[in-house]
């Protein structure tokens, strides 16, 4: 723009943001909200979309709250749908609803925890992107936002299989990247480090494991969601028109 502003706005525009009950996906809904987007949020259980749509909604937003098991093809594929029918389009995705069910060593994990984790975390993933994408190809334009993990690029500890999905993640945001730029279809992953979330509340609150994952971090903390919103933003708006395929990550230095 030749007066300098940086148009981080997506008036307007018709976001699906997975697990927007709370957490990460919560605070991305909320920024959105403040840009003018109307959305569609989605998650498991019917009672925290419901009271997550009702505070978006007091922000002034526009909000469809849909009930999805993201480790579900069909569920996957008619959340997509009910977006279409709803808004007419899906110009951004957010693809962040995600799942650690077993904290332990690799070597001991039953297949349950690869299946469960995988299934939420890659294939939910790949499918929603799939569907979105070929709604964005009809319109010629879109972003899709991974949440990812800093766990994608170097694995956390007790973390394996829960990495493992992450390193897909940001394998899939890459290859799609290349595969739908001639669309102009932006497709970017964030990698956030530890964010105090209900899904992080185990190591958050056990003294024994947060004291030395905050060694590790030369911020010394732990971010809140509100921290990550912004990095989906400007991802999602015209701001970052020239960034696709990228992996940007938001932990307080963890990875340097
Ligand atoms: N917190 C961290 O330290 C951290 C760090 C790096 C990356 N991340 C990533 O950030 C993303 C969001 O995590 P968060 O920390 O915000 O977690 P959170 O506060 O526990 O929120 C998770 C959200 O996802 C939904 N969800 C969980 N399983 C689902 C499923 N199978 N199908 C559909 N929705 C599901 C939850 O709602 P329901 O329970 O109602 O389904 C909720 O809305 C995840 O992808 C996670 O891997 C988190």
């Amino acid at each position: 723009m030749k007066d300098g502003a940086v148009d981080f706005r997506l008036d307007g525009r018709v976001a699906l943001i997975t697990g927007g009950s709370r957490g990460i996906g919560l605070a991305i809904a909320r920024a959105f909200v403040a840009a003018g987007a109307r959305l569609v949020i989605s998650a498991r259980k019917p009672e925290g979309l419901e009271a997550a749509a009702e505070e978006l909604r007091a922000l002034g937003g526009e909000v469809t709250p849909v009930a999805c098991h993201t480790g579900d093809i069909e569920q996957v594929r008619a959340l997509a749908a009910r977006t279409v029918e709803t808004y007419g389009t899906i110009d951004v995705l957010v693809n962040n609803a995600g799942a650690n069910p077993y904290f332990g060593a690799m070597i001991d994990a039953e297949e349950w925890a690869w299946e469960k984790t995988v299934g939420v975390n890659l294939k939910g993933y790949f499918f929603l992107a799939q569907e979105a994408a070929r709604v964005m190809m009809k319109q010629g334009k879109g972003s899709i936002v991974n949440v990812a993990s800093i766990g994608g690029i170097k694995p956390g500890p007790m973390m394996g299989i829960y990495s493992i999905t992450k390193a897909g993640v940001i394998s899939l945001t890459q290859g799609l990247a290349k595969e739908l730029a001639a669309h102009h279809i932006r497709v970017n992953a964030i990698a956030p480090g530890l964010i105090n979330t209900k899904f992080s509340e185990l190591l958050v609150n056990t003294k024994e494991i947060v004291e030395p994952a905050l060694q590790g971090i030369p911020m010394g903390r732990y971010a809140e969601a509100d921290e990550i919103a912004p990095a989906a933003l400007y991802l999602a708006s015209d701001a970052a028109s020239y960034v696709t395929g990228t992996v940007l990550v938001v932990d307080g230095g963890a990875i340097a």
